[in-house]
């Protein structure tokens, strides 16, 4: 019982390892591997502990309601319902995820990064106005305006947006190369850090007034 023990703690460290040396999803060392918390009924080790597979149905492959529009009353006017590993534990070493974004009129999909993904999108409802920027120096802003239809890729790690510019209600679902992309609102990370940054550290890195870095600080 103790060598398992040993062992399976080896491997989740070296699974660790890996993982944060190549900072990419670990390729599939299986079919799949639907993610379980309860080591008890677990066989292999990949990321997470994996259901058995002789065990797995259906339902593990199997998550329905994304039809259903969500609200977007809130400040910004958006809402992103992200389907990643720990909402759907088939996705277990599979290198994706998925995300259903409404926009209200004039809502936004406030700038944000995703560490870990590549993210793929498609407009199904509306207009949006969307962007990335590219990495130091040239810090490039390449945008365009999406219809019904149409497709665009936001590059891993890149500061990225979208803004519904009609007076419709705009709808659109993305891929995601990552169980578990993350997400970063740069606004809320950078102003509404916990503890907060200290006020002089923003005011400097944004050649702002230290009043000017409070009154953010507050509203985050
Ligand atoms: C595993 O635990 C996490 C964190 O407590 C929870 O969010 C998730 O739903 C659990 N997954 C399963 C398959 O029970
Ligand atoms: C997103 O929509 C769901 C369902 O309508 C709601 O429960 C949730 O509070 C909304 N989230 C935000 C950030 O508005
Ligand atoms: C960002 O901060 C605002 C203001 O506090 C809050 O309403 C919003 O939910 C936060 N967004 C995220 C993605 O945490």
């Amino acid at each position: 019982m103790t060598k398992l023990f040993t062992c399976l703690l080896t491997v989740t460290l070296l699974a660790l390892a890996s993982s944060l040396a190549s900072a990419h999803d670990p390729s599939s060392l299986q079919d799949f591997c639907v993610a379980v918390n309860n080591s008890n009924s677990a066989v292999f080790v990949n990321g997470k502990f994996c259901k058995d597979p002789k065990l797995t149905t259906a339902d593990d492959f199997f998550l329905p309601g994304l039809d259903v529009p969500r609200s977007t009353s809130n400040q910004v006017g958006s809402n992103v319902t992200l389907i990643d590993v720990d909402k759907f534990p088939g996705l277990n070493t599979l290198g994706i995820a998925l995300a259903r974004v409404d926009y209200a009129p004039y809502g936004l999909n406030p700038p944000h990064i995703h560490p870990r993904a590549t993210e793929i999108q498609t407009v199904i409802e509306g207009t949006l106005l969307v962007g990335f920027v590219t990495s130091n120096p040239d810090n490039r802003f390449i945008t365009k305006v999406l219809n019904k239809g149409d497709v665009f890729v936001f590059p891993m790690g890149l500061i990225h947006f979208q803004f519904n510019i009609g007076e419709t209600n705009a709808l659109a679902f993305s891929s995601l190369s990552s169980q578990n992309p993350g997400v970063i609102t740069i606004a809320n990370a950078t102003f509404g850090s916990n503890p907060p940054i200290n006020p002089d550290v923003l005011a400097k890195a944004f050649q702002l007034d230290k009043s000017v870095v409070n009154y953010l600080q507050q509203k985050f």
